[in-house]
C-alpha cells in the first residue's frame, strides 16, 4: 500500500529515526560524490500554490541528485485554477508520475489529493502542518546535540503550521515543548488535544517568553505573518513584539541553546540580525538538511527501505 507524508503523525517513533538515519547515510554519500541513483526513470511532481524557495529547491535538487526527474507546476499553470477538480488532478497525475509534493492552503485538499492518488503524496507545507521541516530540524538537532533524549524546544511567537509539526514531533518521540504566544495566536485546540491525548513529552504554553526559554536547548521561532495572512501583517506586528528572539532573551537561556528558524526570516521582527547571524544560529544547516532529509524521504516513500 502506498504511504503518504501529510503530517509528522503519519510516522511511527521508529520510521522517524530511520529516516533520520537515512539521512545521515545519504548525507555522507552525497558529500563523498557517491549518491544512488535509486530514482532513475522516477517523476516528482510539484503542485505549489504558495511560494517557496527552500521546499521547492530543495526537493527538486534531491531528486536531480538521485537520478529523477521534476515537473513543477504552480496552480495558475493546471486546470486546477480553472476549478478541475482535486481528486480528478490526483487520478490523472498519478498516471504520469510517482510521487507528489504538494504546498497549498487549506490540509484538507492535501488529503484529498492523497486519498485521490495512487502514489506517494508529500505535505510541502499547508496552513495547518509542515512535517518536513520538522523532520530535517529533528535531523540538525541530531547532529549537533548528538541525540534527541530529554529535547526541550521553546517556540517563540505564532502557534502556526510550523508550530503545529512542533508540538506533534514533541508528542510522538516524549520530548518537552514549551511554547510562548500572544493572546489569540495559540496553537489549534485540535491539535493541542490530539498531542495530549498521545500523553507523550511534556506540552506548555505559558505568555512569558523568558520562562519559555529557562531551560531550552532549542529556541524556535518562525514568522509572525505567515503565507496568506498579509492582510493582519500589522496587527501581529503589534502582538508579536514582546516575543521576538534577541540578544535580551539570550541572556536568560542556557548558553547552549540553539536558535532555530525554518526561514524565510525578518529580521528586526521576529529575530534580530545580532541572533539569527550570531554563534547560537544553526539556521543555515537546517536550511541545507532540507534536501537531506527529502531524499531519504522520496526513497523511503518508493521503496519502503
Ligand atoms: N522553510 C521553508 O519551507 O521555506 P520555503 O518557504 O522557502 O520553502
Ligand atoms: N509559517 C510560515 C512558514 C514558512 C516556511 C508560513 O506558513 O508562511
Amino acid at each position: 500500500m502506498k504511504r503518504d507524508f501529510l503530517s509528522i503523525l503519519d510516522l511511527t517513533p521508529d520510521e522517524v529515526s530511520h529516516l533520520i538515519s537515512k539521512a545521515k547515510k545519504m548525507k555522507r554519500q552525497w558529500a563523498e560524490n557517491a549518491l544512488p541513483q535509486s530514482m532513475r526513470g522516477k517523476v516528482l511532481g510539484l503542485i505549489f500554490v504558495k511560494p517557496s524557495t527552500r521546499t521547492r529547491v530543495s526537493f527538486e535538487a534531491a531528486m536531480y541528485r538521485l537520478g529523477g526527474h521534476c515537473i513543477f507546476m504552480t496552480a495558475q499553470d493546471t486546470q486546477i485554477s480553472r476549478d478541475e477538480p482535486l481528486a480528478d488532478t490526483a487520478r490523472v497525475l498519478s498516471r504520469y508520475m510517482d510521487l507528489l509534493a504538494v504546498r497549498t492552503f487549506a490540509h484538507s485538499d492535501v488529503e484529498e489529493l492523497a486519498r485521490h492518488a495512487t502514489i506517494p503524496v508529500i505535505n510541502g507545507l499547508t496552513d495547518t502542518f509542515h512535517p518536513c521541516q520538522i523532520m530535517s530540524d529533528l535531523l540538525t538537532i541530531e547532529e549537533k546535540r548528538g541525540h534527541l533524549q530529554d529535547l526541550k524546544v521553546a517556540w517563540l511567537g505564532d502557534g502556526n503550521n510550523v508550530a503545529h509539526s512542533w508540538i506533534n514531533a514533541a508528542a510522538l518521540l516524549g520530548f518537552g515543548i514549551t511554547l510562548a504566544c500572544p493572546d489569540g495566536y495559540e496553537p489549534e485546540e485540535s491539535v493541542l488535544r490530539k498531542a495530549r491525548s498521545l500523553g507523550r513529552g511534556e506540552l506548555r504554553l505559558v505568555k512569558d517568553p523568558l520562562e519559555a526559554v529557562a531551560s531550552a536547548d532549542i529556541i524556535y521561532t518562525d514568522v509572525w505573518t505567515s503565507m496568506g495572512q498579509e492582510e493582519e501583517k500589522a496587527q501581529r506586528l503589534k502582538a508579536f513584539q514582546p516575543y521576538q528572539v534577541n540578544e535580551n532573551l539570550l541572556a536568560q537561556a542556557p548558553p547552549h541553546a540553539m536558535i532555530m528558524h525554518c526561514l524565510p526570516a525578518h529580521r528586526g521582527e521576529e529575530v534580530t540580525e545580532g541572533a539569527l547571524e550570531g554563534p547560537q544560529s544553526i539556521v543555515f544547516d537546517q536550511a541545507e538538511n532540507r534536501m537531506h532529509l527529502q531524499m531519504a524521504l522520496m526513497e523511503w516513500l518508493m521503496t519502503g527501505q
